[in-house]
């Protein structure tokens, strides 16, 4: 791999002066720092440093701006599409310390942390409050990553994405400015609206550097359940007529008949291997009733079996748990293999003709990929199991993701409902987007002149 690029050695240089034992240029730190969760090929940063607070972020953004050294925000790593790759080397940053929960308001329901604090270490801080925030991508991800990537999660189809769940954001610019993009009030006109530029700019406009979210009272009653269909037509067709007419599901997710294998094997489960919808319910006691006994006759309709029901706190954790870790899943199904994880999203009357068509794709081919997706929200991914050094199979998967993206576009959806563009779905932007990009293209020229924010992510300039 990559050796350290001497053209950045004087920001470096700098950098070490400023922050000492908190910048390391060691292989093992950098190569940690050289990949994510995709199958996207590592690339070593120089330099990694460990800022403690964002006065400090600025600082180096400052330092690296002088010298055009490009300058990647790091979370956990566990983007999908290559987003926090390095792959024009320069300097991570790493927010490994800061990891603070800063303010909670319990009478506003909104909390402010800074950007390394992850979803589960947030939940098990507020939920002694009686609160939670409900969006859960499958990692245990970092809130200032989700922020950057518009992460969403299986709860999306009732609480929405990072979109909806982001009140304000603290982000250092390319020149080294600090802004706070909003107040904490629920609504405001005031000017454009920052906070939505900055969510989902995959670090390429500015490092976020603390967070203000929304939080949701724990419901009354919570309950969880496992159907297993005849035929994948059945669940979603279930899902579609439960979204049609209002059912306010907190959770409706499809597993396919290979990922059911899959997440069984994984995580020692004995469900029917068959296509499967996982559902829950939030509100009172008789709301989740109702909301249950709704879902059940639509899915009885179309082929649905018994509910299998999971109450108690343990079982409804073990089953989530299950879901959020399919990709981990999927990777134990083939020792060795990478997945290639795509994610499309499509409006619910054209779901059913988006999955059929993509299960035909698959029957024909020679990859294995399970499917698994936030239905609810019309929404779904194929893990493709993949060695990553045989251009066979990286050839094959870009086929069939290509077909399936072409496909969800051509039935007015999204290249990428949740994962992002990273260096992944680049290809298809103009396709969703047209004489848009352009736009983009002018923002990021106007907040980033030298290109040194995650340069060469969502576009190349
Ligand atoms: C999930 C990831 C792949 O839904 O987005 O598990
Ligand atoms: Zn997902």
């Amino acid at each position: 791999m990559n050796m350290p690029a001497e053209k950045h050695q004087t920001a470096i240089d700098e950098l070490r002066a400023r922050f000492g034992e908190r910048l390391s240029t060691s292989t093992g730190v950098r190569d940690h720092h050289s990949k994510d969760e995709s199958w996207h090929h590592p690339h070593r940063p120089d330099a990694v440093v460990f800022p403690n607070s964002t006065e400090e972020v600025a600082d180096i953004v400052r330092i690296c701006a002088a010298h055009k050294t490009p300058v990647v925000a790091y979370g956990t790593g566990s983007s999908l599409e290559g987003n926090v790759i390095p792959h024009h080397g320069g300097v991570v940053v790493d927010l490994a310390n800061m990891n603070k929960v800063l303010r909670v308001s319990a009478e506003d329901l909104d909390v402010t942390v800074q950007a390394r604090v992850t979803r589960k270490e947030l939940n098990a801080f507020i939920r002694d409050q009686g609160l939670f925030f409900p969006i859960d991508p499958g990692a245990d991800a970092s809130l200032g990553g989700m922020a950057a990537t518009r992460a969403s999660g299986t709860n999306a189809v009732r609480y929405g994405t990072m979109r909806e769940n982001v009140l304000a954001l603290t982000v250092v610019l390319a020149d080294g400015r600090i802004i706070r993009t909003s107040r904490r009030s629920r609504k405001s006109a005031a000017g454009y609206d920052l906070t939505r530029l900055f969510v989902g700019s995959e670090g390429t406009l500015g490092i976020i550097t603390e967070v203000t979210l929304r939080l949701y009272g724990i419901p009354e009653a919570m309950a969880a359940a496992v159907c297993s269909f005849d035929s994948i037509e059945g669940a979603v067709d279930t899902v579609i007529q439960t979204i049609q007419l209002g059912i306010p599901v907190a959770r409706i997710e499809l597993l396919d008949d290979v990922q059911m294998d899959s997440v069984n094997k994984f995580s020692k489960l004995n469900y029917p291997v068959k296509d499967t919808l996982f559902v829950e319910f939030h509100g009172t006691e008789a709301g989740v009733k109702e909301q249950a006994e709704m879902v059940q006759s639509i899915a009885a309709e179309h082929g649905g079996g018994e509910f299998k029901w999971a109450t108690k706190t343990e079982e409804r954790t073990a089953l989530w748990t299950a879901r959020h870790d399919v990709t981990y899943a999927n990777k134990a199904l083939r020792p060795g293999c990478e997945i290639w994880a795509t994610d499309v999203c499509v409006p619910i009357s054209k779901l059913a003709e988006c999955i059929m068509e993509t299960k035909k794709d698959l029957k024909d081919s020679f990859l294995i990929a399970p499917l698994v997706g936030h239905v609810g929200d019309g929404n779904f991914h194929l893990g493709f199991l993949i060695n990553r050094d045989d251009p066979k199979e990286l050839e094959e998967a870009e086929r069939l993701n290509d077909r399936l993206v072409m496909r969800a576009l051509a039935m007015d959806g999204t290249c990428t409902g949740e994962h992002g563009i990273g260096l992944g779905k680049q290809k298809f932007l103009v396709a969703e987007h047209g004489e848009a990009v352009a736009v983009m293209r002018q923002i990021k020229k106007a907040l980033d002149p030298q290109n040194i924010l995650n340069p060469g992510k969502i576009f190349t300039m």
